[in-house]
């Protein structure tokens, strides 16, 4: 896939209408949002609009309402946030692409700045389709991308409206897309990539992806069960997903072909059951991974697999992560986690962090400002491992 795009920098925005996608599908409790990260990750993009005379005209998803009007899923609440970062105001549009985000897109003057409602309120949205797509458009004079985080969606919002109008991409996609594309393209090495996470299943296409790329590929969390099974150890109630052993083993003849290091773990956190609360009390014990005792269930990494994950960080010049590495969500079981996160922040290599749990646990640890670059993406930036191309980038224009 071709990234090198076109951007805010290479096209005249002066007293232009510039529709600009933003994610701000943000975390919120009772209507507060918990997580200003992705609105802050916006800005430079819309301050370079503002500071270049565009009129400025914001969209984004929250959530997913389906086509109907969710009340709680209302983009007000980042209109006030994004109004307290940028100091100026930001006006309000009452709907998506009806008679009041028309008007007050017509009222813009230069240097001001509007939000529509949740594109999601529109059952055309998800559809991708093209009435909504040239209604959007009808606003507006230059479309920008700036939503890494839904650049893996066909939507009318992330890619339709780009049939429309000149498509440029902004600040984030372009720095999300060169840092990542770069160490996947042509690492640094040694190219470390720890992957993690519940199942196999999700990553399947990643595993075999980066397997073409890096020097040592670590898997642990959930995932890792079905590998160890496929290697012939039983794993008592760990998670096992008995349909991708032949998957795994096919991955590791593979990774021994093309001599790729394959890590796994060596020891692990077991508990008689998944803790119910999640961050519940939990009786544990750590055994090797050749003795899990039948009824028990891998949780976490033990000590001497952080010890080993944590040293093929160690030499690495690229490192990427994706996925915990155990239940990090409860304290006793988040040690493994903690110390994947703990070798990034200590590492002087380029790391980078997929997004979703993994950039969730780098952010509440206050790692955030010691990885080179952490996605606003979840499932974007694993489409991006995998070596998918992004529609919400493929639609832009070539430089
Ligand atoms: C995300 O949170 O990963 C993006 O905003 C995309 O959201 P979606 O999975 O609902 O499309």
């Amino acid at each position: 896939m071709n990234y090198n795009k076109k951007s805010i920098e290479d096209i005249d925005v002066a007293g232009k209408r510039v529709l600009c996608r933003c994610d701000f599908n943000v975390p919120t409790k009772n209507g507060v949002i918990t997580s200003d990260k992705r609105i802050v990750a916006a800005l430079p993009t819309i301050q370079y609009l503002i500071a270049h005379k565009a009129k400025v005209i914001l969209c984004s998803h929250m959530g997913k309402p389906k086509g109907e009007w969710k009340p709680e899923l209302s983009l007000k609440v980042v209109a006030d946030r994004l109004s307290q970062l940028l100091g100026q105001e930001v006006i309000m549009a009452a709907d998506v692409a009806g008679e009041d985000a028309k008007a007050k897109a017509a009222a813009l003057g230069e240097g001001q700045v509007m939000l529509l409602e949740n594109t999601r309120y529109m059952k055309g949205e998800t559809k991708n389709d093209p009435e909504l797509s040239k209604e959007l458009a009808s606003m507006a004079d230059i479309f920008v991308n700036d939503a890494f985080g839904t650049a893996h969606r066909a939507h009318s919002s992330t890619a339709g409206v780009a049939d429309y109008l000149p498509a440029v991409c902004g600040y984030l996609v372009q720095k999300e897309v060169s840092i990542m594309g770069k160490a996947l393209a042509n690492p640094e090495r040694p190219f470390v990539a720890i992957l993690g996470g519940a199942k196999v299943s999700d990553k399947l296409n990643v595993i075999n992806n980066l397997l073409e790329k890096v020097d040592t590929l670590i898997i642990g969390g959930g995932m890792a069960y079905t590998f160890l099974a496929a290697k012939g150890y039983s794993v008592g109630n760990s998670l096992l997903d008995e349909t991708k052993i032949d998957y795994c083993k096919e991955m590791m003849a593979k990774a021994e072909a093309k001599g790729v290091k394959l890590l796994l773990p060596i020891d692990t956190v077991v508990a008689d059951g998944f803790p119910s609360p999640i961050d519940g009390p939990v009786s544990v014990e750590t055994v090797n991974v050749d003795s899990i005792p039948a009824g028990k269930e891998g949780l976490d990494i033990g000590e001497k697999t952080r010890a080993l994950f944590a040293d093929a960080v160690k030499s690495a010049k690229t490192v990427v992560w994706n996925g915990p590495m155990g239940v990090f969500e409860n304290p006793t079981l988040a040690a493994g986690t903690i110390a994947v996160a703990q070798a990034l922040a200590d590492s002087d290599a380029i790391t980078i962090v997929g997004g979703g749990d993994s950039a969730a646990a780098c952010e509440q640890l206050g790692f955030a400002d010691k990885i080179t670059h952490i996605s606003t993406g979840g499932g974007a930036s694993l489409e991006f491992l995998e070596g998918l191309e992004l529609p919400g980038i493929a639609c832009l224009q070539d430089k």
